[in-house]
């Protein structure tokens, strides 16, 4: 009776919406493209190339990105049934009830706040890179967190802020500016790949796999090109923002799987031709530099295209950090209006028809964290969470058949339950190449939701009075 009452009010609820409907399939493609390509693809590759995977980082692409794929079917299939801002959050309180969906948001939360805060960072050092090429240097104090030996890193704290305020203007212009800025990201990367197409040397393929599949090194770090897929796998993190904005969308049931898809798929070809590519113009060795790609361009004797690529690079990190900031505001909207935090949170301003005040909350507390927490490692962190979140959302799918199999379903997996089913495995098996430290930060941050559900939320779910 009471988990009946869950499921109903939680899909009642989505439909009573104050949210602006405005955004197309388009759009939706685009949100998911301007959030997946980012420090992944421009970062992480060379990082995993030089001291994972080797050349194979084509491969840890393709293994994270078939993971991926199996989640984003799964995410179509939830997104276009049950629907609502709250993405996973939402799915899971429908197929499973408030306190695992509860878990759910909490992970949602560590994902996409670390996530923006970890993309702020960056932005910020390839932000004092251009800076610098341009003869301006910040003081020393301006561009560190108080652990690194600074103040602040007050870039990093800026952007975000710069970002909060974009989004209380409302969701369109929002939208709009996401759209110009991915072509801005999309014309960079072209440029890279026609230029590298003329100097690719397959020698720089050999070994190809020199780290082999997986193994631990003494200091605990995972090496192979399995735990250089359980890095990248950061490069994909984002499409699933898609499935946020469902609230917003002028035909959520057709446009939203759409969306996923279409994202995921242009993603993984953008990463596969880029990192093969990049690992063929420059030895796997010399590519553990923070900004590779520009690197790479510098190396093979393109400098005014280096310098072209790293500030279509900024641009394309705003994108991650809008679509990141924007997913987090509306996971924590859903969560407010289900009262699991206090109801001011779920007010939509009726002006902007946007919800200001959790705008408000999400970048103070985002631009703290960025401007004075290093954040190094965080990136393995966020992708646990985002792996959880994605087998979550695969079991919700056989759960939610099972369940309730008369659910109208306007997109559906084909030979239920084949792919959620791989989804679960291939996510997990993901999950368990990660380093160990990485486990622990992750078992401490679901400790503390826990606690956290039973101190307050339990007693403020409007499902309880
Ligand atoms: N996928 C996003 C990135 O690579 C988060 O920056």
């Amino acid at each position: 009776m009471h988990r009946k009452l869950l499921r109903t009010k939680s899909i009642e609820g989505h439909a009573k919406s104050d949210l602006k409907k405005c955004l197309t399939a388009f759009d939706l493609a685009l949100l998911g493209i301007g959030c997946a390509i980012g420090t992944g693809i421009f970062v992480l590759t060379g990082i995993a190339a030089a001291t994972q995977s080797g050349p194979a980082v084509v491969l840890s692409f393709i293994i994270a990105g078939v993971a991926s794929a199996f989640a984003a079917l799964s995410y179509a299939e939830l997104a276009a049934s049950v629907g609502g801002s709250g993405s996973a959050y939402g799915y899971s309180y429908v197929a499973f009830g408030e306190f695992i969906a509860w878990v759910m948001g909490w992970i949602l939360l560590l994902e996409y706040g670390v996530g923006a805060a970890a993309v702020a960072n960056g932005w910020s050092g390839y932000f004092i890179n251009t800076l610098s090429n341009f003869n301006v240097v910040l003081p020393e104090a301006l561009t560190k967190a108080p652990m690194l030996g600074g103040l602040i890193n007050l870039p990093a704290f800026a952007i975000i802020w710069l970002l909060t305020i974009l989004l209380m203007v409302g969701v369109k212009e929002s939208a709009r500016f996401n759209n110009i800025i991915v072509m801005i990201k999309l014309t960079t990367i072209a440029i890279f790949i026609g230029l590298a197409s003329l100097h690719l040397n397959t020698d720089n393929w050999q070994p190809f796999m020199p780290f082999g599949w997986f193994s631990t090194l003494e200091n605990g770090k995972n090496i192979g090109v399995l735990a250089g897929a359980s890095l990248v796998f950061f490069a994909y993190f984002g499409f699933d923002a898609v499935s946020t904005a469902a609230e917003e969308a002028k035909n959520p049931q057709r446009d939203l799987p759409i969306g996923l898809i279409a994202s995921l798929t242009f993603c993984t070809i953008i990463y596969i031709i880029v990192s093969a590519l990049l690992t063929g113009i420059v030895p796997y060795t010399e590519l553990n530099v923070s900004s590779p790609v520009a690197f790479a361009l510098t190396k093979i004797g393109y400098t005014w295209a280096s310098t072209l690529v790293a500030t279509g690079v900024l641009a394309g990190l705003i994108t991650v950090l809008l679509v990141l900031l924007y997913g987090l505001t509306r996971i924590l909207f859903s969560m407010s209006r289900d009262g699991l935090i206090s109801p001011v949170f779920s007010q939509v301003n009726p002006d902007r028809q946007t919800p200001t005040k959790i705008i408000l909350l999400c970048g103070a507390v985002v631009s703290i964290v960025a401007g004075f927490i290093p954040l190094g490692e965080l990136a393995e962190t966020v992708n646990i969470g985002t792996l959880a979140s994605f087998v979550m959302v695969c079991v919700g799918v056989i759960v939610l058949r099972k369940r309730q199999p008369h659910l109208h379903r306007p997109f559906k997996n084909p030979w239920n339950p084949l792919i959620p089913t791989l989804g679960i495995l291939s996510c997990s098996a993901l999950m368990t190449f990660l380093p160990a430290v990485t486990w622990m930060r992750f078992g401490i941050w679901i400790m503390l939701g826990v606690l956290v559900y039973f101190v307050y939320s339990m007693h403020h779910s409007k499902l309880n009075h």
